[in-house]
């Protein structure tokens, strides 16, 4: 079975491919009846072992309206709080006869662990600081339909994305960067020097200090919160130092491109990593247009890759 656990290593084609297929369901979504038969009797189980708002409701959502029967595993009320290994916990759901299972955990690695005992496609719903791979289609659909309502060409080649904050700890960082640098687009990083990767001059970006230097002619301004609950002893300025220094305010945003876009995976610190006003700047915040989006990527994703199941033609 094919999996998805992370974008590394993904063709340009394979990520347009994704991109494409979500189209449809973009469609879809904004129909009365938003709803298809594609995946009618098949069971997805979702299994986050970390908490989550956005993904695993679209993923539910997702699965819901392509026809399929969708299950939680409900960590705080599972056989995990008995002591019941992850792999223990993974083999127990593919005795269930899962058609696909999406998954979140707390460590990096532990999704792909759990793709090669299973029988069904996996699909990684983050993973530590990993990789968090439908984040990353969800935010490149949005840049390519933000440009394209613009009257631009849907053409990464030539966008400088400014991605700002925990750069270390954070998954959707590693997933944007393998997805937007595979299409083309200039990636800047910017982060403390506490939490910039030290493998950093592998990631075929340019990383800066200085966030006012990073905005400089940027297209796309991507802001990620402090992952406090991936810390381990950094130094990390006080929230309101931390404004001042990496904040994205209005003054700040001014040294951007004049139509940048600003975008957040969620959840956001109101008034640390971004204030309220450009969190809600109409026509420029992609913030809700990113969860709209969500929504189509992941029913693209739960489409191709049971693909195969369904003896159907396709990527997978
Ligand atoms: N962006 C994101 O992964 O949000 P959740 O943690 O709420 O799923």
């Amino acid at each position: 079975h094919r999996d998805l656990t992370g974008l590394a290593g993904l063709a340009p084609w394979e990520l347009l491919f994704l991109l494409d297929e979500a189209e449809q369901w973009v469609e879809l979504n904004r129909q009365p009846q938003k709803r298809s038969e594609k995946l009618a009797g098949l069971t997805i189980i979702n299994a986050f072992f970390e908490n989550s708002t956005r993904t695993l409701l679209s993923f539910e959502i997702a699965g819901k309206r392509l026809g399929a029967d969708v299950v939680n595993m409900l960590v705080a009320q599972s056989s995990v709080k008995k002591g019941e290994t992850l792999i223990d916990t993974a083999m127990t759901l593919n005795a269930m006869h899962a058609d696909a299972m999406v998954i979140r955990h707390q460590s990096s690695g532990a999704v792909r662990l759990i793709a090669d005992k299973v029988d069904c496609p996996v699909l990684n719903a983050g993973d530590g600081q990993h990789e968090h791979p439908t984040q990353g289609l969800l935010d490149a659909l949005t840049i390519r339909n933000f440009m394209t309502e613009r009257g631009a060409k849907g053409d990464f080649g030539g966008l400088t994305v400014t991605i700002c904050g925990d750069i270390l700890h954070s998954r959707v960082a590693r997933s944007n960067v393998h997805c937007l640098t595979t299409l083309g687009a200039d990636v800047r990083v910017c982060a403390p020097p506490a939490l910039m990767p030290a493998e950093v001059d592998a990631m075929k970006v340019t990383p800066f200090h200085d966030f006012d230097a990073a905005l400089k002619g940027a297209d796309v301004v991507m802001m990620l919160r402090l992952q406090q609950e991936r810390m381990s002893g950094q130094f990390i300025p006080s929230p309101r130092e931390y404004r001042h220094l990496y904040g994205l305010t209005l003054d700040r945003l001014a040294k951007a491109k004049p139509d940048a876009l600003i975008m957040h995976p969620g959840p956001m610190n109101r008034g640390v990593e971004i204030d309220s006003n450009v969190a809600d700047l109409a026509g420029r915040s992609a913030i809700t247009s990113q969860v709209e989006m969500g929504v189509a990527i992941r029913m693209a994703c739960l489409d191709v890759l049971t693909r195969r199941t369904r003896k159907v033609e396709g990527w997978a």
